[in-house]
């Protein structure tokens, strides 16, 4: 996934790029480049790495002119380096692209322009864009024509914006986010509304299978017929203004640090979709809780909070998982999608697969703009503010939270959970972090983690598994506590840690013996609970809350743990190697 963003307006262009990709980095970071036009030509730099160190190396930002394009990247059709970075200029030099996406027929087009002349400089898939456009506006002299032309030869999914070399600009959508930012005397075109949010927050977020052409302070917006259509100017909240870090050292230990508000503003002011939803449940004849990664790991939790509490059977499926088996879903059921982006590819397709079965969908998503809110028959806002941190934190707690509310709803409120108490307690864990930090440093060297936990507590395990990896590219593993003795337990010895979570529920005593077990192999252990036992080499005291409760107590701590042991390795925490924060490839 990358970031694309365009600007055209009375100042200087590649300074407000350069800002706007900064602030988009989350999206893809392995490579940058801006390409502005200034008296009829086009000037570009890029380079390999984050936005800053491209900045400080080539100063995109000194760029020329008026009008200008930019580009984050994550890499997916060749490898980082500084020809694969965008832009890239067509044959002529006289138009450049940046995209985000992917196109499926590129070797096609590629081979033909090839027999046609062009050549190549890159490995992406997108540089192909640029030189069909090349030939099709040398064909039909008309941007509006070119773009026409390019969207019906090109296959897959994409957003670009295209400049050329007069200054006008045109992108197109199919797929993937665009967003026209709109100000007093400039436009802007973004990934997302972060890249202008500074500028303005008048926001247009264009249909699927549309374009824009942008010139001398005019925009239009046509269908892929090429028809002209029109839009509405939606207020973007202003809230998005906060994706900065304060006095944080990075978004992740910010977002780690904002729990405490967040777990309170969780579905907030939706309780009519809470209701709605609870309706839903209640009427179905199944129910299917679907996600990727961390929104997976909550999908979990879902399950064994519906069956326990209210005795309502649901199926988690991984999203990514169910285009090979789309039988699962049956006919007239409902599926909870949960995503924080609401734009992983792997959800919006299980999301197809359900639709086509005639089942109602449930988006639990943070970006109420998304792709998933916009295909839910109802919505829950995660409402924790944008998360910039590629590993997820405070929206796992958020979507936690939701998925609480609804099992309290659909108990007729018998189960009651006192939030506001447990954001207190969720204050105090992170108000002595001194602890935390020094088990951190403990896990500088260490190659394997395992993490146990029974029942409720396994979702945690592997969710816990999933920070280690990201953040600290240590090698981690959820263990359910019950199948240690059925492999696992050959992997214990005096090389490996294992974090323990043990809270006083009922898996309690049975985990305390798999701990003992462990210990008795070698194996370092970190116990992670509201009961101190001789067992752990290293104690993670979380509070004493309603058994409901305990998975959000035990993670919050362990996020911590894995920010710190992050620094111990001196790899970054907002940016894991190879990742992105929202998924939007297959
Ligand atoms: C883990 C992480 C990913 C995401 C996954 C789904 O820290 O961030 O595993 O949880 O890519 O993303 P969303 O929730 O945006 O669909």
């Amino acid at each position: 996934m990358c970031s694309i963003i365009g600007y055209y307006g009375n100042e200087i262009a590649a300074p407000i790029l350069v800002k706007g990709l900064k602030r988009m980095e989350y999206r893809g970071y392995d490579s940058v480049g801006v390409a502005t036009e200034s008296e009829n030509q086009i000037e570009l730099k890029k380079g390999t790495g984050k936005v800053s160190e491209v900045n400080s190396k080539v100063q995109l930002d000194t760029l020329p002119g008026k009008v200008g394009i930019g580009h984050t990247r994550w890499a997916t059709h060749g490898k980082v380096t500084d020809a694969n970075a965008h832009p890239h200029p067509s044959n002529s030099g006289k138009i450049a692209i940046v995209h985000n996406g992917i196109i499926e027929n590129f070797e096609e087009l590629k081979s033909q322009l090839e027999n046609e002349g062009y050549s190549f400089k890159s490995e992406t898939d997108s540089e192909i864009i640029a030189n069909l456009l090349q030939k099709n506006y040398e064909q039909t002299n008309d941007v509006k024509e070119t773009i026409l032309k390019t969207v019906s030869q090109i296959k897959g999914h994409y957003a670009f914006v295209a400049m050329f070399e007069d200054g006008q600009l045109a992108a197109a959508r199919f797929h993937e986010p665009l967003i026209i930012g709109v100000g007093q005397d400039d436009f802007f075109l973004s990934s997302d509304v972060l890249g202008f949010i500074e500028y303005t927050d008048d926001a247009i977020y264009m249909e699927n299978g549309t374009f824009v052409l942008l010139d001398k302070n005019k925009f239009q917006i046509f269908n892929f017929e090429g028809e002209h259509i029109g839009y509405g100017i939606t207020k973007v909240s202003k809230e998005f203004g906060d994706a900065y870090k304060g006095d944080y050292a990075h978004f992740t230990l910010k977002e780690i640090y904002e729990q405490p508000e967040t777990i309170l503003k969780a579905g907030e002011k939706t309780f009519d979709a809470i209701e709605n939803t609870a309706d839903y449940i209640r009427h179905a004849k199944n129910i299917y809780i679907t996600g990727s990664g961390t929104s997976y790991n909550s999908a979990l939790i879902a399950k064994q909070i519906l069956s326990k509490y209210v005795k309502i059977k649901a199926e988690p499926i991984m999203s990514s998982e169910l285009q090979f088996n789309p039988e699962t879903i049956e006919e007239n059921s409902i599926l909870i999608a949960i995503s924080q982006s609401g734009e992983s590819a792997d959800v919006l397709e299980a999301i197809k697969i359900a639709k086509k079965a005639n089942c109602k969908i449930i988006g639990i998503v943070n970006l109420l703009t998304s792709s998933l809110a916009r295909e839910a028959d109802v919505v829950i806002g995660l409402n924790c503010g944008p998360e910039i941190g590629v590993a997820a934190t405070k929206s796992f707690t958020a979507q936690l939270v939701i998925l609480y509310k609804i099992v309290q709803r659909l108990s007729n409120n018998e189960i009651t959970i006192n939030f506001d108490e447990f954001s207190e307690s969720v204050s105090k864990t992170l108000d002595n972090p001194s602890n935390i930090k020094e088990i951190g440093k403990e896990l500088k060297d260490i190659s394997d983690i395992y993490i146990l936990g029974r029942g409720i507590n396994y979702p945690i395990a592997t969710e816990s598994a999933l920070k280690l990896k990201e953040l600290t590219y240590i090698h981690a593993e959820g263990i359910p506590g019950g199948e240690l003795k059925h492999g696992p337990l050959a992997l214990m010895d005096s090389n490996v840690f294992v974090i323990i979570l043990n809270p006083n529920d009922s898996t309690y005593s049975d985990t305390l013996t798999s701990a003992r077990e462990i210990k008795a192999r070698g194996a370092k252990i970190i116990g992670v609970s509201d009961v101190k036992s001789d067992v752990y080499d290293y104690w993670i005291e979380i509070p004493k809350v309603s058994e409901v409760l305990y998975p959000i107590s035990e993670i919050v701590p362990i996020q911590l743990l894995t920010y710190y042991a992050a620094l111990e390795k001196n790899t970054d925490p907002d940016y894991p190697r190879n990742l992105a924060k929202s998924v939007t490839v297959k």
